[in-house]
């Protein structure tokens, strides 16, 4: 995909001095600094409006902001390189401009065009082109954001909005391989809910839970289905994928479990490598007896922030469960060689994924 048709009149007020001096790119953490521009469009209840790149900046909210109150908001997450002949390249944002859309229809908030979506990040990725890191490893996160602007305290949609594409140059979202917790009690999605829209309640609601799992020496959870606890849904920052005897298992999307576009990419990847894949309901059961019996050879998340993300322990019930040694772990080291060589240019974009 090219970004050379996307022109729209975006008008645009940069900063008077850039904060790049200030930023020690051999430490990036993740999504604590922010570069100097954002992308801004303002919906009017009819349409998308004054568009314009102006500089990041707190800005000012009525205490009656209708998102403080109800949560009538989405965002999406995406990431820029820099290839070595310093060429800027997204890994599939149309794919992210859409499943806006789809978590927009959820939320009962006006679709963002995706012209407009991907007009505005180009102009705003061209405007702060220096952030994006060049080290190994790092790379540009992109937050595009939407949220309710009415000021109302009663409960009703929002007519007005604003949509936001600000962006983050980051480091390693987990910097060693992750313990998982597969939760039984609380709940994050359930059938007709909300949990395939990336909406802040999502995030909301796994606060507790993950915090009480990280207190018990855990980095995430695995959540099961809302109705029986009994099958893997998603960890909440990625997807969950496993590796059970040569097939790559994943639970299938669905009400419940975020589309994932690191998620779909890999299920592509490990098809295109010959690797069988099952998208299925997957039962604690059937993971716990894998590792028992030695069957289970990987397990990990897959997400734009985590990229690919190795588990090292899955806790159930009070067992900690030791997973096989990431070095041996040949299906997802070579898939996330695969993505890594793509997303920074090494290797050639045959699949039409870069923009
Ligand atoms: C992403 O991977 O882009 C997400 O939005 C997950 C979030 C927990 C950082």
């Amino acid at each position: 995909m090219t970004a050379t048709d996307l022109a729209l009149d975006i008008s645009v007020r940069r900063v008077a001095q850039s904060r790049l001096p200030e930023i020690d790119f051999n430490h990036l953490p993740f999504g604590r600094i922010m570069t100097d521009h954002i992308f801004v469009a303002d919906y009017n209840g009819k349409e998308w409006t004054d568009l314009r790149i102006e500089p990041f900046a707190k800005m000012s909210i009525s205490p009656a902001n209708l998102t403080l109150h109800y949560g009538q908001t989405i965002f999406e997450g995406l990431k820029a390189y820099k290839t070595g002949n310093h060429e800027i390249l997204v890994f599939r944002p149309d794919q992210n401009a859409k499943r806006m859309n789809k978590s927009a229809v959820r939320m009962y908030m006006p679709e963002i065009p995706e012209e407009i979506f991907l007009a505005g990040l180009k102009e705003l990725l061209e405007i702060d082109r220096n952030w994006i890191p060049t080290t190994q490893g790092s790379s540009l996160y992109i937050r595009p954001l939407m949220f309710a602007t009415d000021e109302y305290v009663g409960l009703q949609p929002s007519q007005t909005y604003r949509f936001i594409i600000m962006c983050s140059p980051v480091g390693a979202y987990y910097n060693k391989p992750v313990k998982v917790k597969v939760e039984t009690h609380f709940t994050r999605a359930v059938e007709g809910g909300i949990g395939y829209a990336k909406t802040a309640g999502n995030y909301a609601a796994s606060m507790l839970p993950t915090q009480l799992a990280i207190e018990e020496g855990y980095d995430q959870l695995i959540w099961t289905d809302g109705k029986e606890h009994k099958y893997v849904e998603e960890a909440g920052s990625m997807n969950l994928m496993f590796v059970i005897n040569g097939k790559l298992i994943t639970a299938s999307t669905g009400d419940s479990i975020l589309d994932g576009i690191t998620r779909k990419s890999v299920i592509q990847v490990a098809k295109d490598m010959g690797i069988e894949v099952e998208e299925r309901k997957l039962a604690i059961s059937e993971l716990i007896e894998a590792i028992q019996k030695g069957t289970l050879q990987e397990a990990f998340g897959a997400g734009t922030a985590a990229t690919i993300a190795q588990i090292i322990q899955i806790g159930y019930e009070g067992i900690r469960y030791e997973l096989p040694p990431v070095e041996t772990r040949k299906i997802s080291n070579a898939i996330y060689k695969e993505l890594e060589d793509l997303k920074y240019g090494r290797i050639p974009d045959q699949r039409g994924w870069m923009m």
